[in-house]
């Protein structure tokens, strides 16, 4: 592994340490910062020549800082002869506008393919990413990672044939299918119609509730008004207990408060992106996908099959 190096910029660093410390290396070095009009500034104080660089760095708020500072890392392990740059993006921001959805509107998701293809990834590391389709916006490999093995792992004492696995939305069935047949349990769909960015609508419920323990499961808690809005239906129609699991904790505006508010017991989330300190309530629990990311980084560096990592 003695060619291997792992950079961090300012997003996740405690993620990346994590990831350094279940391969056994330290992470490389890099001064990341700003000058004093604000531009990013980085410096790579060892010598990567010939080297298998991995930059993890979740793009999540301040998105624009952590994407430009994704960028700049990469522009310079390029040109300080890397040998291969593997962006790891264990979230992967601006993904949720991957279509034009009405006129005059922009794909984000393929404008940040391009402009990590252009700065210098050979490849990407991902977890779940909003939408699968967007490893097609890239012409570079791309590994996408799930997190259902974790925290299957976490619920597999609680849940049984008598729980209803929940995706939130239509578009978070195939998800909510794998979690039902690892639980060998139920499932069951909202019908979500979004209102506007904050605001979601329970429509109906598809799927036997009643009387069920639930565990909903999605990609993103943003403001959480999706979680809310399906929580709240689900009491309606009779539940009994709510729990979530979740990959990636935005937890952004009235995401905590809401969360509080509502009838759901736990929320387990992942550390794709850092938890603030007032993001850290009872309620939220947070598992590490620092194993995860460390195995498929090792696999990839020795070349080795990852397929098992994306079981579904
Ligand atoms: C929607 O398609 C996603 O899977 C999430 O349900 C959504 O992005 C969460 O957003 P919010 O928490 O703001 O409702």
């Amino acid at each position: 592994m003695n060619t291997l190096t792992i950079f961090s910029g300012n997003s996740n660093p405690d993620l990346a340490r994590k990831v350094c410390d279940s391969l056994n290396i330290p992470l490389g070095k890099c001064e990341v910062g700003k000058f004093s009009d604000g531009e990013i500034k980085v410096h790579i104080t060892e010598n990567i020549r010939g080297k298998d660089v991995f930059v993890v760095q979740p793009t999540c708020v301040p998105a624009n800082d952590n994407l430009m500072e994704l960028l700049i890392i990469m522009d310079a392990a390029m040109r300080a002869s890397a040998k291969r740059i593997t962006a790891v993006l264990p979230y992967f921001g601006y993904a949720r506008q991957d279509r034009k959805d009405k006129p005059r509107v922009p794909i984000t998701a393929k404008l940040v393919a391009n402009l990590l293809e252009r700065a210098g990834a050979d490849r990407i590391l991902t977890i779940d990413l909003h939408a699968a389709q967007v490893q097609g916006f890239f012409d570079i490999p791309f590994d996408h990672l799930f997190a259902v093995s974790l925290f299957s792992e976490y619920f597999k004492d609680k849940v049984d044939e008598d729980w209803v696995v929940v995706a939130p939305d239509v578009g978070g069935t195939k998800m909510a299918r794998a979690y039902a047949k690892r639980f060998n349990s139920g499932l069951a769909i909202v019908d979500k119609r979004r209102v506007s960015d904050e605001k979601a609508e329970a429509m109906h419920i598809m799927g036997e509730v009643k009387g069920k323990n639930v565990i909903i499961v999605d990609d993103i808690i943003a403001t959480a008004g999706s979680l809310v809005e399906a929580a709240a239906a689900l009491k309606k129609n009779g539940v009994k207990d709510i729990y979530v699991a979740a990959t990636h904790a935005v937890l952004c505006g009235p995401a905590i408060e809401r969360i509080e508010k509502s009838d759901i017991k736990e929320v387990v989330v992942t550390d794709t992106i850092p938890l603030g300190q007032e993001k850290r309530i009872r309620r939220i629990k947070q598992l590490s996908v620092a194993h995860i990311l460390g195995e498929a980084i090792k696999r990839i560096h020795n070349e080795e099959t990852i397929s098992e990592l994306f079981a579904l």
